[in-house]
């Protein structure tokens, strides 16, 4: 049974509310959490919020206390947290902190504590983007990379400074998922080659202009981040999207269906498991002008045409391929999730209700059923789309099993 204590790091960033929010994020997943806070972090959040979430002392700084055993205590105190706890997960983890941590300065309680620290360490980054480009910044994370610890890339977006770009503190609910798929890490995708499409495509209607649809690539990300800590090599094909490549997965970037397509038949002999998590555009424009169209008082009709249908292309030339379609639903959901099951060859669907609050299209979390090829129908409960992920991963080697004791 994994120790499932953390201690979470919380450095000096504007990005330091977001912690508490996932300090309790962590203990809804079974984790005692010990909260430490650089001094810096102190001054966006008070400890006292984190003594409350998690009921237990906010480690705060070096050396405690003012008398002489006070002092003798503290000053032993990181070894003892460092033992006692499972996952180290600092976040936000500074660019300062990323500095201090790659070049193994110990000049306050978590930075002395991460050089004690023997367990896995979960690094969450989060800055302003010209900080995280900064080649400082990433050579620092090549540095940790190296030696082997888990990056969980900023997101893209908004930023407190007034920025747009990649700097942003991953949800806290991913974090939280990710450092329990860590702890309770099953290996049991060691040597399979799985292929993933995400997000939307891009059709063109002219050099500017293009149709798309509302994906965010959340789910099919959340499929290869699973599959990758599960020890699989996985090829992720994704459409544009705003999110970094999770860590271990190679991305292939795409545009349209067609690009979509190509980067897939490419990459179908060497997958043992593919999953469409994508939302491919089911039409794109006949004939696309070479110029931008200008705008008139005329009324403009568009002809099109449809894409070919990956999925079922999939379906017709897999060999031993284990093949998981998703099916994005407003109403029949099962219904519809069985027929294309049927008609695309597929042995999973994963059905979501689109139509639904908080879940489908751009949210973190998701309901879905999953329609196997076996006549079983399966309804997790609605979970955060990482974890939905190792779900969907667990029922897919299920399946596999069953379909080869089958034949
Ligand atoms: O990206 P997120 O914001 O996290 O949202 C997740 C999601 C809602 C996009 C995802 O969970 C999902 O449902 N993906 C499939 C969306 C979709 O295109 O559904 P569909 O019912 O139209 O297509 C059925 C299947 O055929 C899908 O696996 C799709 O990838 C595939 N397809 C469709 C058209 C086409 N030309 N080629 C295909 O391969």
């Amino acid at each position: 049974m994994a120790n499932l204590s953390a201690v979470l790091g919380v450095g000096g960033g504007i990005a330091a509310y977001k912690s508490a929010e996932l300090a309790r994020a962590l203990m809804q997943r079974g984790f005692a959490v010990t909260t430490v806070m650089t001094e810096a972090a102190q001054e966006f959040v008070r400890p006292l919020t984190f003594a409350a979430l998690t009921g237990r002392k906010v480690i705060t700084r070096m050396f405690a206390g003012d008398g002489p055993d006070d002092v003798l205590a503290s000053s032993v105190e990181h070894i003892g947290v460092a033992k006692e706890n499972g996952i180290l997960v600092v976040a936000p983890a500074t660019a300062d902190l990323l500095a201090r941590f790659a070049h193994g300065l110990a000049n306050d309680f978590l930075t002395t504590l991460y050089l004690a620290f023997e367990g896995p360490v979960l690094l969450a980054p989060a800055m302003n983007t010209a900080m995280w480009n900064h080649a400082a910044t990433q050579a620092n994370v090549e540095i940790l990379r190296r030696r082997g610890h888990h990056i969980l890339e900023p997101d893209s977006g908004p930023l407190a400074c007034g920025t747009t770009g990649p700097g942003r503190m991953p949800d806290p609910e991913r974090i939280a998922d990710y450092a329990l798929s860590i702890l309770t890490r099953r290996r049991d995708l060691d040597g399979e080659t799985v292929l993933v499409t995400a997000g939307p495509t891009r059709e063109p209607l002219d050099p500017v202009r293009f149709i798309s649809n509302r994906s965010s690539g959340k789910m099919g990300y959340a499929m290869a981040e699973a599959a990758a800590l599960r020890g699989a090599r996985v090829q992720l094909v994704s459409g544009p999207v705003h999110l970094a490549a999770p860590e271990g997965v190679e991305v292939i970037p795409v545009q349209t269906a067609e690009q979509m397509r190509r980067a897939v038949l490419d990459r179908l002999d060497e997958s043992t498991i593919i999953v469409k998590a994508a939302a491919v555009a089911d039409y794109h424009v006949t004939s696309v002008p070479k110029q931008k169209v200008k705008k008139t008082a005329l009324r403009l009709s568009l002809e099109l045409d449809p894409t070919v249908d990956i999925l079922a292309e999939i379906g017709q030339r897999k060999k031993n391929q284990l093949l998981i379609g998703f099916a994005a639903e407003t109403e029949n959901v099962v219904a519809e999730a069985r027929r294309k099951l049927q008609a695309k060859n597929c042995d999973m669907v994963v059905a979501n209700n689109v139509s639904l609050d908080g879940t489908g299209f751009e949210s973190d979390d998701n309901e879905v059923i999953l329609a196997l090829s076996t006549g079983e129908l399966i309804t997790p409960p609605r979970d955060t789309k990482r974890a939905l992920a190792d779900r969907i991963l667990d029922e897919a080697l299920k399946l596999r099993l069953a379909l080869h004791q089958r034949s």
